[in-house]
């Protein structure tokens, strides 16, 4: 559960843990805020509020929490919202292992930051209900998550507060939700399990729903992405959800990648690189979880989300290097290489929504290029878009978000790495260099004239190792990005 009090209430609350954030050189609360307390915890040594640092005082005189814990924020002027997002994750992360059930945060509420307020607010927020989730389907954590959370400002900002702090929470319940999804083992999300607890979750939240099973997919000529699902006993399908909230004049495609296992399939993923595979659907997730989250905000703005699912695996039936298909759009596809198997079933995803609902500009996000990785690392996604002005305001989202992005150049020569000698495309290059921008031209190839913009999410999607605000597994990540820039976008200035 998650409340704003004020500040005039926690003087005078019982509460079992009181986090408060310092600067190391400078105040960023009231002088009248628990003078002892802070007197006492600047004439320690041992802790100075730097970055990183914290300390827990047990029933400190003055106050009535049983245990306040001052977490260290680093100097004034570099402080910004991951500072906070991060301080506030690991402090959450510090109750859970003391077993603590509730925590209350204060916001710094005097005027020196250079953060806006509501940023400041945003970041507490996400750091601690984002830093609060484990994952509990198949064992129970080792200490429980928190069941509650305040964070506790002047009294003037209550009210805002209280709505925004609303905002906050359905967007971190959206990044949950992918999290969720990615982190659940690919035997229990196969294509159509997927896609019916999908639509189940998507009807709940009053989106329209649609669902082109096999027959559909193959009667309409999916080609490309019926190749992919061949090898696999599992049907692929595709999932289609629609926000229409009336009264729009544009209308947003969204569009991810949605490979419940990418095995690599005939061009089997070696030792090493298959392990994590499950994850290669964060694109399908963050869609499908952006959609939900648009809903229940009530975006005004009209977004198809289209999800097509498949599971990429090596058998007697499957796709051999060297097939050739015929994909939606009507070009025929040389597939040399049937683990580059995320441009196939997108470029059948790209050219039907495209086709069917005609929307003003089209984004799609994907788990699709280790080079993508290798370029950027684990941390930062690549932007790939001919459209300047989209892909800016994209990266504007990602400085706020901090889900990192970083625009990628489409060298329209690169495209000739493309050729086929026997169809109109292949779906790889005989150069093992650029990996990530080829794979960003051969989409390119099915998007006609639509705005597009690409996000190779294949780094940050999943961590192996827990982050300040992040458990193992995946990271939910384009999700708050998704939403910040949607909202932007219902402005109409995309
Ligand atoms: N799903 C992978 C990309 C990936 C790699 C995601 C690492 C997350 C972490 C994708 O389908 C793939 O296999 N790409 C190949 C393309 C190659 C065959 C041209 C790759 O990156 O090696
Ligand atoms: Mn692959
Ligand atoms: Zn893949």
């Amino acid at each position: 559960m998650l409340t704003i009090v004020s500040s005039s209430e926690i003087e005078k609350k019982q509460v079992e843990m009181l986090v408060i954030p310092v600067c190391e050189d400078a105040d960023i609360l009231p002088p009248a805020f628990m003078p002892e307390l802070m007197h006492q915890a600047r004439g320690l040594k041992e802790f100075n509020g730097a970055d990183n640092e914290d300390i827990v005082f047990y029933a400190p005189s003055g106050v009535l929490a049983a245990q306040v814990m001052i977490i260290g924020l680093g100097k004034k002027d570099k402080l910004d919202g991951e500072i906070l997002r991060k301080a506030c994750g690991r402090a959450v992360k510090k109750c859970i292992q003391k077993e603590i059930s509730e925590a209350v945060f204060v916001v710094p509420f005097i005027d020196v930051l250079s953060i806006e307020p509501d940023a400041i607010l945003e970041a507490m927020v996400e750091g601690a209900l984002l830093g609060n989730y484990q994952f509990d389907r198949f064992k129970k954590p080792k200490h429980p998550s928190l069941l509650k959370i305040a964070f506790v400002v002047s009294e003037k900002s209550v009210q805002h507060a209280r709505l925004l702090s609303k905002k906050i929470k359905i967007i971190c319940d959206g990044t949950l939700l992918a999290r969720e999804w990615v982190i659940t083992p690919s035997n229990l999300k196969r294509p159509e399990q997927f896609a019916w607890s999908l639509v189940k979750m998507a009807e709940k939240e009053k989106l329209k729903t649609e669902v082109l099973d096999h027959t559909a997919l193959k009667k309409k000529k999916f080609g490309a992405l019926l190749a992919v699902a061949a090898g696999s006993d599992a049907n692929a399908t595709m999932v289609i959800l629609e926000h229409d909230p009336g009264n729009t004049t544009q209308t947003l495609a969204l569009v991810g990648k949605g490979v419940t296992f990418d095995s690599g399939g005939i061009n089997l993923k070696p030792q090493g690189s298959i392990e994590d595979m499950k994850m290669d659907m964060a694109g399908a997730a963050a869609v499908a979880a952006t959609m939900i989250t648009a809903a229940r905000l009530k975006l005004p703005v009209r977004l198809i989300g289209v999800l097509p699912l498949v599971e990429n695996m090596p058998s007697g039936s499957a796709t051999r290097p060297g097939d050739i298909v015929k994909s939606f759009s009507g070009k025929t596809i040389e597939i040399n290489n049937t683990d580059a198997e995320g441009r196939l079933i997108l470029a059948d995803a790209l050219s039907y929504v495209i086709q069917t609902y005609k929307p003003d500009a089209v984004v799609d996000l994907a788990t699709l290029t280790g080079a993508c990785v290798v370029a950027l690392g684990e941390k930062i996604a690549g932007v790939f878009s001919p459209d300047d002005r989209m892909s800016e305001t994209l990266i504007a989202s990602s400085r706020k978000t901090f889900e990192r992005c970083w625009k990628m150049p489409l060298p329209e020569d690169y495209k000739d790495l493309l050729k086929s000698e026997f169809a109109d495309i292949c779906n790889i290059t005989g150069s093992k260099w650029g990996g990530a921008i080829t794979a960003a031209l051969f989409l390119s190839e099915f998007t006609e004239n639509t705005r597009w913009m690409h996000i190779d999410i294949a780094g940050p999607a999943y961590v192996k190792k827990e982050t300040a605000y992040c458990g193992v597994g995946g990271t939910g990540f384009g999700v708050r990005l998704l939403c910040d820039w949607l909202e932007k976008a219902a402005g109409l200035s995309f």
